[in-house]
């Protein structure tokens, strides 16, 4: 499977934040948001990654992260010209995806999963498309995802007056290949984009959109408002000085999951300037040879 980061958008609700810079690039207490989707990326195991964004935006984006191969990922890097919509990453995204199933992420998108990621993890034979739900105390402000005891999903509502499950539909999606050929089938939304929840209904109405939820205890949050940027902030800062494990420390994701080698990760620690508490972390990670 593949992924997609989709980190371009206005950023208008985190304006004046966003003003010269991009929200994913925007600190979610000690590193950059676009931290987080990416290693949830890694973390269910996927290597070959295609980054979108703005024009102004994807330079910066790139020059951060490179081509990937420091964390033993590969990625690729698209502009979106204008914000026209969540599914148009398909359309950009048509060479890149080639015969492959994919899994796309919001760059303002934050997970902690409880236990482990397999949680929202699709079989390796899936076919159709898998949504995630999340328990949220105020679903008429999101994707509402009503579904059966099979996972099946029976209805996906855009903020509906009345939802019909307490289930957001969080920015974290999986397509078999189909996606390349429905996605050319989309009209623009009055809004002029392509919805993603069309394409999800366009799965549904094919009876081919499963759900799977985020087990209590996980968390999901879109940071793409000043509260919700603070409220994530507090939340990672809160739990890394708790349990003193980072969340989405990249190096370290890349070295649990074997995408490096103990001496790659080593080299990554050198790298890093003398003096960050970043750099202190990597050498708790990794002590005597031995994940700690
Ligand atoms: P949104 O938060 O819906 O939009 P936005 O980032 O433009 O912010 P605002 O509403 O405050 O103007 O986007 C969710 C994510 O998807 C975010 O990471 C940006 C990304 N995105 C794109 O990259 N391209 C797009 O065309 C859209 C709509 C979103």
């Amino acid at each position: 499977m593949k992924g997609i980061l989709l980190a371009g958008g206005s950023g208008t609700r985190l304006y004046p934040l966003t003003e010269v810079t991009s929200k994913q690039l925007l600190p979610v207490y000690d590193k950059p948001m676009i931290c987080y989707p990416l290693s949830t990326l890694m973390l269910l195991g996927i290597k070959d990654v295609l980054i979108i964004s703005t024009p102004r935006d994807l330079p910066l984006i790139e020059k951060y992260l490179g081509s990937g191969s420091q964390y033993g990922i590969k990625l690729t890097y698209k502009i979106q010209e204008e914000p026209k919509g969540i599914a148009e990453a398909f359309i950009l995204g048509n060479d890149f995806i080639e015969n492959s199933s994919v899994c796309l992420i919001l760059g303002d998108n934050v997970f902690s999963f409880a236990g482990s990621v397999n949680e929202v993890k699709p079989s390796s034979n899936f076919t159709g498309a898998q949504i995630v739900g999340y328990h949220v105390p105020d679903p008429e402000r999101f994707g509402v995802v009503e579904k059966d005891s099979y996972d099946q999903v029976i209805s996906l509502e855009e903020k509906p007056k009345k939802p019909k499950s307490q289930y957001a539909a969080v920015g974290l999606y999986f397509y078999d290949n189909s996606v390349v050929k429905y996605v050319k089938e989309l009209k623009p939304s009055l809004r002029g984009e392509l919805e993603i929840t069309d394409l999800n209904n366009r799965y549904l109405s094919e009876k081919k959109l499963s759900c799977s939820t985020m087990k209590r205890g996980s968390v999901w949050m879109d940071a793409g408002t000043p509260e919700s940027l603070a409220t994530i902030s507090d939340y990672v800062r809160t739990v890394e000085q708790i349990q003193g494990l980072k969340i989405a420390c990249l190096e370290e994701v890349a070295l649990r999951q074997g995408f490096i080698s103990q001496n790659e990760f080593f080299k990554l620690r050198n790298n890093i300037k003398e003096g960050s508490s970043y750099r202190s972390y990597l050498d708790k990670v990794l002590v005597n040879g031995k994940l700690t």
